[in-house]
């Protein structure tokens, strides 16, 4: 068989056509798309119908999974699932609200982040124009990097950034709104402050090597990085907005908009990703995210 796939007009966010991940497909089949993924970076499957266990199955085909490293977002009896979601169930938020409202990778508070994420939607919302809000974007560092110029090619080639947890932390929490009344921040949001894992560094090296493809790419994420090794803080922020500024070309850039049943899976090494928070409640949002496991084993708990 050969893979259909529609493509986008940027260098991923690619549909593969005519796949029910539920259903059992065949070892040549799912060569092909792993190929597209390890290729493309993010692809996707419209109208799936999936089940926890169903999801999890298809995201073990690629591999070993690991759990989000917040566990109260993870669902009770498929701990391998994290919810995204802004649906409060008797006073108890269903998930994680806010998940992944800036440019990142995921988990780079470990030694190897994982291999990638699969994320499939179980409620979109939808405004008063019936248009999907909660699109969430991703920008292909594999590409950015093949169109690197090159001073800034030779500034970031063989360095290493040191991503900082409680930069991230700090600030992360002077964007979060506290509650208008009564001018704290709401019990989630305490509970998560005092569950924080203790600070974390991790020194990850600018520009990774794909484990399986070989190929380039730029590793970053915002607001995570307090400084390059080598440089001074003032010269590493001006760096990293030249990387920042570079990745996020329009021309690298794809936006997803999501309808209930989509599966996007991307891969965490040749792409970043951003959840955008354009709606809230009543609307509802709902995301099933499974986590690939890092294809270089970690060697410490981090
Ligand atoms: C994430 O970063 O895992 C969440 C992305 C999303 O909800 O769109």
């Amino acid at each position: 068989m050969s893979l259909q796939i529609r493509f986008s007009d940027r260098p991923l966010g690619h549909e593969i056509l005519g796949i029910n991940t539920a259903g059992d497909i065949a070892a040549d089949v799912f060569a092909e798309i792993e190929a597209a993924y390890d290729r493309y970076g993010v692809i996707l499957f419209r109208n799936q119908h999936l089940t926890p266990e169903q999801q999890i199955a298809f995201s073990k085909r690629f591999g070993d999974l690991t759990e989000y490293t917040v566990k109260q977002y993870n669902m009770a009896d498929h701990p391998e699932i994290f919810i995204v979601s802004n649906v409060v169930v008797d006073g108890k938020p269903l998930g994680m609200v806010d998940a992944g409202r800036y440019w990142h990778t995921d988990m780079w508070v470990t030694a190897n982040p994982p291999r990638g994420s699969m994320l499939y939607a179980i409620e979109v919302p939808i405004d008063s124009n019936g248009e999907a809000r909660g699109d969430t974007c991703f920008a292909s560092t594999a590409a950015a990097y093949d169109g690197l110029p090159e001073d800034l090619r030779k500034t970031i080639e063989g360095r290493r950034a040191v991503f900082d947890s409680e930069a991230y932390f700090m600030s992360r929490m002077s964007r979060t709104p506290k509650d208008p009344i009564t001018g704290d921040y709401s019990e989630d949001v305490k509970k998560r402050m005092t569950q924080r894992s203790q600070n974390v560094v991790q020194h990850h090296d600018m520009v990774k090597v794909h484990p399986r493809t070989g190929r380039k790419s730029i590793y970053f994420s915002e607001e995570a990085i307090s400084h390059i090794e080598g440089m001074s803080v003032e010269e590493s922020a001006a760096v990293l907005e030249a990387v920042r500024a570079h990745v996020l070309r329009p021309e690298y850039v794809y936006r997803h908009r999501w309808a209930v049943g989509d599966l996007v899976m991307w891969d965490n090494i040749s792409c970043l990703h951003k959840a955008i928070g354009d709606f809230d409640l009543p609307l509802h949002r709902t995301m099933h995210r499974t986590t690939l496991a890092s294809l270089v084993p970690n060697k410490a708990a981090a």
